[in-house]
């Protein structure tokens, strides 16, 4: 393997890999979020990020010139004849964040739009990672402490992802271009189809999708635990950590990465499935949505805890606040489970009363991995994307689509089986746009003023009553 080296690194003769170009220049939208301590979001501190686009989405061309290494889902031969020779031959190009990609920021607000067009073609999708400079990205520890952000969902509908959620990758990024050039992306789906992972392009046995022109496999993978925060449209949202027997990055190799992209999903070293608290899964189906409890027409803050116990990460809280009102999760209501958090003894039941036939969360080593991989350290990735596999259908809709829909864990939100393809909603949603804000960390209880929020809570109960009575 090739070691790390960092772009202004000037050791000649080392086949390095992956350098960036000079066409466009990079220049990392800001971000400003906070820290906080003491309680109740009193004394939050700003820090002022950036953001980066991944390096899968960006021009990749021959060195010191206009030919693409890489063209809709195939690699130029030529310029690509093995994975060295490739990372050697091409550069990765800056970004216009708004007019390639439709990402834009303003203060503590991140806008991610599902597709742009411009003069090269349509970019579909984007995923970015929080930096505290313009080389590293943000480190983050969750264990005791709380994370919190505003989001609105409210232009996002069935079959597209508006994602916030923490990954193991490596601080410094991967390859020449490193960090800055958003490389060195893992997660535990261990992705086949990025095309640089660690230095080395992913050339070699890629194959292009015959159907679909914007789906390449390849042969390599890359691993690492992650905790999804917040997977979710309008209609339905997920909370949802993924185990790995290795926390941190593990390059993979064709089949044996199991996940998404290999026919043996459970094949890996790492956890695809998750142990997801979704409330509409879980059989509270008036709780999130139009309407509903929380009320995806409208901004809402969502906060998340992470509480340890001998120092091992034991529970994940979820709350909402909106309109200045804390909502708590819902207690399931799917006969045998309890319990509206999730710990180790919630996810080993809820397996239970699914029927699962399989148990990756565990395999792979439960919340202590997941405890491990916080500890480890982790970036914050936000992304918006549709899924070229199961149309997101695990998350807004019945899934797997031919099981029975009263079977407990089978329904999954409002959508129709038949939505979420992604070339209908590139079709028909194409501005379809999602928003991140606020966003707050800080040790339990120092983002967010839980005491107000329940209490204007209960006033809005005992307003509902009146007017009722
Ligand atoms: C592939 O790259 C080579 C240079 O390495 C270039 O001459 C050729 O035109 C490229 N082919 C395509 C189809 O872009
Ligand atoms: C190509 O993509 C379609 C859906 O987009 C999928 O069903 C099929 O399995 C993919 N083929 C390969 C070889 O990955």
């Amino acid at each position: 393997m090739l070691p790390l080296l960092a772009a202004t690194s000037v050791l000649v003769g080392l086949a390095r890999g992956q350098a960036a170009g000079s066409e466009e220049p990079e220049q990392h939208p800001a971000l400003s979020w906070q820290t906080c301590t003491g309680t109740g979001g009193a004394s939050c501190t700003d820090q002022a990020g950036e953001v980066v686009l991944d390096a899968n989405w960006r021009w990749l061309h021959v060195k010191g010139g206009y030919t693409n290494c890489y063209t809709g889902n195939a690699w130029n031969e030529t310029a690509c004849p093995d994975n060295a020779a490739c990372a050697e031959n091409c550069e990765i190009e800056g970004a216009d964040y708004e007019g390639t990609y439709g990402i834009t920021t303003s203060g503590s607000e991140l806008s991610l739009r599902y597709t742009t067009t411009d003069d090269y073609g349509t970019s579909i999708g984007s995923r970015v990672y929080l930096m505290d400079s313009p080389t590293t990205y943000a480190q983050f520890n969750l264990l005791d402490n709380e994370f919190t952000f505003d989001v609105d969902v409210s232009q996002i509908g069935c079959g597209l992802n508006g994602a916030l959620y923490f990954v193991n990758m490596p601080v410094e990024g991967q390859g020449e271009a490193g960090a800055e050039y958003g490389l060195g992306y893992c997660d535990s789906q261990c992705p086949r189809d990025l095309k640089f992972i660690d230095g080395l392009a992913n050339a070699e046995g890629w194959v292009p999708n015959e159907t679909d022109e914007n789906v390449g496999v390849g042969n390599r993978g890359a691993c690492c635990a992650e905790m999804d925060i917040w997977e979710a449209n309008s209609i339905s949202t997920a909370l949802t950590p993924h185990s790995c027997d290795t926390v941190t990055f593990t390059e993979c190799e064709g089949e044996s990465c199991g996940g998404t992209y290999s026919e043996d999903r459970y094949g890996g070293t790492c956890d695809p499935n998750g142990c997801d608290f979704n409330a509409y899964r879980l059989g509270v189906r008036d709780f999130y949505g139009d309407g509903k409890t929380v009320d995806t027409t409208q901004p809402m803050t969502v906060v998340t805890q992470f509480l340890t116990e001998g120092g091992t990460l034991s529970e994940i809280k979820r709350y909402y606040v909106q309109n200045g009102a804390v909502i708590e999760l819902p207690e399931p209501a799917v006969e045998g489970i309890t319990g509206n958090s999730i710990t180790q003894p919630w996810c080993d039941n809820v397996n239970q009363v699914f029927a699962e036939e399989v148990y990756p969360f565990n395999d792979h080593g439960g919340m202590q991995s997941m405890s491990d991989a916080m500890a480890a350290g982790m970036t914050l990735v936000m992304s918006l994307w549709s899924d070229n596999y199961a149309n997101m259908l695990w998350l807004d809709s019945t899934y797997p689509v031919d099981a029975d829909p009263e079977a407990p864990g089978v329904a999954r939100g409002e959508c129709p089986t038949d939505s979420g393809v992604p070339a209908d909603l590139v079709e028909q949603f194409p501005d379809a746009t999602v928003k991140f804000s606020n966003i707050k960390f800080g040790p339990i209880g120092s983002t967010f003023d839980l005491p107000a929020a329940q209490k204007k809570a209960r006033e809005l109960k005992e307003q509902k009553a009146k007017a009722k009575a």
